[in-house]
Order: C-alpha cells, then sequence, then structure tokens
C-alpha cells in the first residue's frame, strides 16, 4: 500500500459521503457488476446506504439491474463501502466520472478494491455461469481514465501496470473458492465500450489477442484505483457465450438471468474472500 494521499476528503462528493457514513471507516471497497446487485441486499450488514442521486455531482446510473447507491457496512467484519450499481462508458459518461467513485472510496480510507462484473466468455470451455477470477486485462475501450492532467494528489504520471491483480488477492480468491468447492476460472479480461454486443469476427480477433472473457467495465476502474495504490481483486460471472459461439443473438435478459442462476455462489465467493482477506 502506497501512503493515502496528502490531502485526504478534497473531493465535494468525498466530503458529503464522509458526513453519511459518520465514524464508519471502509477498508475495502466492492464493485457490484450487472445483475449482481443482490450481494448488498443479501449479504453487507448496511450501516449506511446513499443513492447517488443525493450526492452533489455525482453520475447516476442509468442501466437496468444497477440500483445506483452507495451501501456502507460490514461483510465477515470487514468494513464495504460497496456500489450498488457503477457507471459505464457506453452510458456516456466521461473517463473522469468513472474514475470519481473510486477516488472518492480512496479518500475515505480504501485500501482494497473488489470488481464484479458480468462478460461473455471468450476462451473455449467457458460455460454461462462460471466465474473467472482476473488474471490481467486488455484495455480496449480506446480511452484510459487517467488521461488529461496528472491528478498528483492520488498517484503519479506514469503508474506502472505490470500487475493490475494483486498477487495476494488472488491466491486469497483461489483459496476461498477451493474451500467453498466453488470452481473458478482464471484469465484474461478485454474491455470494450459498449454497448452494442461484440461481432463474430471481433470475438474471434479477442481469442487470437489472448482475451478469455470480455465485458463493458471494471477496466478503467481498476486503471484509477492502480494510480491511487489500491490493491484490486476482480471476479466476473460468465453470464454468456460472446458473439459467434452459439449462434444465438445475445441479450441483456440472458446477462441478467445467469447473474440471478448463479446468485448463491457468486454471492458465497465474494463473502468468502472478503473472509479471508489479509489483516491490515
Ligand atoms: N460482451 C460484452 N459485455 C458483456 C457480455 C458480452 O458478451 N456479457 C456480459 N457483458
Amino acid at each position: 500500500m502506497d501512503e493515502p494521499p496528502a490531502n485526504p476528503v478534497h473531493l465535494p462528493a468525498s466530503r458529503f459521503l464522509a458526513e453519511r457514513l459518520g465514524d464508519f471507516g471502509p477498508r475495502v471497497g466492492l464493485v457490484l457488476g450487472s445483475g449482481l446487485g443482490f450481494f448488498a441486499d443479501e449479504r453487507i450488514d448496511a450501516v449506511s446506504t446513499v443513492p447517488y442521486a443525493d450526492i452533489p455531482d455525482f453520475p447516476r446510473s442509468t442501466v437496468e439491474g444497477h440500483a445506483g447507491q452507495w451501501v456502507a457496512g460490514r461483510v465477515a467484519g470487514q468494513p464495504v463501502l460497496c456500489m450498488q450499481g457503477r457507471f459505464h462508458f457506453y452510458e456516456g459518461y466521461g473517463m473522469d466520472q468513472l474514475a470519481l467513485p473510486v477516488r472518492i472510496m480512496r479518500e475515505l480510507g480504501v485500501e482494497i478494491l473488489i470488481l464484479t462484473n458480468a462478460a461473455g466468455g471468450v476462451r473455449e470451455g467457458m460455460r454461462p455461469g462460471d466465474f473467472m477470477l482476473l488474471s490481467d486485462h486488455i484495455n480496449f475501450i480506446g480511452a484510459n481514465p487517467l488521461r488529461g492532467p496528472n491528478a498528483d494528489a492520488f498517484g503519479t504520471r506514469f503508474p506502472d501496470m505490470s500487475v493490475p491483480y494483486d498477487t495476494e488477492l488472488r491466491a486469497r480468491a483461489r483459496q476461498a473458492a477451493a474451500d467453498l468447492a466453488i470452481p473458478l476460472a482464471e484469465g484474461v479480461y478485454l474491455a470494450v465500450s459498449g454497448p452494442s454486443f461484440e461481432t463474430p469476427a471481433e470475438i474471434r480477433a479477442f481469442r487470437t489477442l489472448g482475451a478469455d472473457a470480455v465485458g463493458m467495465s471494471t477496466v478503467p476502474e481498476c486503471i484509477v484505483a492502480r494510480h491511487c495504490g489500491m490493491r484490486v481483486c476482480a471476479v466476473s460471472c460468465i453470464t454468456n457465450l460472446a458473439s459467434g459461439l452459439t449462434g444465438e443473438a445475445l441479450t441483456h435478459e440472458e446477462v441478467a438471468e445467469t447473474a440471478d442462476r448463479v446468485r448463491r455462489p457468486f454471492a458465497n465467493l465474494i463473502e468468502g474472500l472478503l473472509t479471508r482477506l489479509p489483516p491490515p
């Protein structure tokens, strides 16, 4: 862990949220992906819930299946600050707006960021309902959230990305999966901007490039988190086989249905990881 920013809680939205959280000091940030928001309802012992709409100058969730609120509370004793619903590039937000929630979490003391997402399976053998721990990613969004003047209070101009997903946290996630007998694949997540799903030719190209799963999120948040020295761990729920692999059309409904079908093992896996985090 790097030292926290020299001037913590300087973003207006951080100050607002800090006031609402009172003396609750989150150590872990959790971002729940499409169809995965149930985790907050089912597993977080909430002390405070703050709708995004309440926060001055804060974006709103526009996607169905994203509640659009912060949930602060404990899971397995860990103080967690959770985004129940995230922001995506395809919604039209600027990369700076995607960076904001991660920087808010950092300002509030979050050291470990757990990212979840729904993704299409690209690697042969992936099945809808599988889980994949991210070992690495490919940014195919075509933009970087750190573009523009560097936010010196958070990190350096040219941050290292040689270990985007923390080695120890990945080992802990693997251990949680093994203890709970939940199969957990591991692989490379390729992020596209969306909102259209990919073409079959794109998926063939992505496979050649080394992608194991494809989705429309996570990578901007990971980059911003690494910039400000957070440790990151990310898990994909493979909700469908990627375009061209089944002969069927892709729909958001299929994504939501699969995420709902595996809600129990998914929640167990994330809770299992939270239970096994390294001590501060
Ligand atoms: N492609 C992109 N994003 C996704 C997919 C997909 O197949 N499934 C869930 N999110």
